[in-house]
């Protein structure tokens, strides 16, 4: 065993180490920040995020056949069905190495989801360690969600109040001036999607509650503080 493999050891955290085989969901309704905290996971511990939004829009984009059966649904707000975004997920863990842990974005937002992420986990022989609620005052989320926009190039998230490039007009990360708003951020989509989480998404929280799994943490704090908050539930602080 390494010194840096020791030391995660020593720490008996779940997800302390780069590269620990952690399994994580990160839920909450649209604009809550699952894509910000999974990409700072990403990026800190070295995990995989796998969003499902994600996966969705670039078959969208890239105009494949599912992209095409799909555009409708999801630029009215409405959820994908449960075959679809279950073959994506199981697709993607089949590709990845067993030592890669998993944030799970946007993944299970039904009880049929949550029921086939427990089979496709068993499947791939990973085990779910929690699941984190970003509780959040939906009102502010519409907000949040008409000033978000992303770099063309290299996808790094801003928005026009909250988080803007340290220059303004060119991308922090990859420095292109290229920027892009998503076609189901308007105001009308978003109350959909709302709409969305609070009659198939939100009953499957007491599902993962009653299996002890389950930590809320305050999705209206700061950026900061909310990652600091979700660190401390992984290092089991
Ligand atoms: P998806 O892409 O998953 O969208 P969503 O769930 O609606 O969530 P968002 O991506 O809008 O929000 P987020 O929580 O990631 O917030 P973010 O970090 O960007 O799904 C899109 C569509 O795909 C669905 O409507 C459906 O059609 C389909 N789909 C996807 N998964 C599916 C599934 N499993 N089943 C069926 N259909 C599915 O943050 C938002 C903004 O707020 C950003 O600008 C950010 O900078 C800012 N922000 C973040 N945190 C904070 C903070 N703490 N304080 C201030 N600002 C913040
Ligand atoms: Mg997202």
């Amino acid at each position: 065993m390494g010194i840096e493999e020791k030391r995660c050891f020593d720490r008996l955290s779940i997800t302390g180490c780069r590269g620990s085989r952690v399994n994580i969901i990160l839920l909450g309704p649209p604009g809550a920040g699952k894509g910000t905290q999974a990409e700072r996971l990403v990026a800190d511990r070295g995990m995989v995020q796998l969003s499902t939004g994600d996966m969705l829009r670039a078959e969208k984009n890239a105009g494949t056949d599912l992209g095409n059966r799909i555009k409708a649904v999801m630029e009215s707000g409405a959820l994908v069905s449960d075959e679809i975004v279950s073959s994506l997920i199981d697709e993607n863990l089949a590709r990845l190495d067993a030592g890669q842990g998993v944030i799970f974005d946007g993944y299970p937002r039904t009880a049929a989801q949550v029921e086939t992420l427990d089979g496709l986990l068993a499947a791939h022989g990973r085990k779910l360690e929690r699941v984190i609620e970003l509780a959040v005052d939906e009102d502010s989320l519409v907000a949040r969600i008409v000033g978000r926009y992303t770099c063309a190039r290299c996808g790094a998230g801003y928005h026009d109040t909250f988080r803007q490039p340290r220059v303004a007009g060119t991308c922090d990360v990859c420095g292109s001036h290229e920027f892009k708003r998503r076609a189901d951020d308007n105001e009308e989509t978003v109350r959909t999607r709302m709409a969305e989480y609070r009659a198939k998404t939100e009953p499957i929280i007491p599902i993962y509650d009653a299996r002890g799994i389950l930590r809320r943490v305050d999705g209206m704090a700061d950026i900061d503080r909310v990652s600091a908050a979700i660190a401390a539930i992984l290092d089991g602080r």
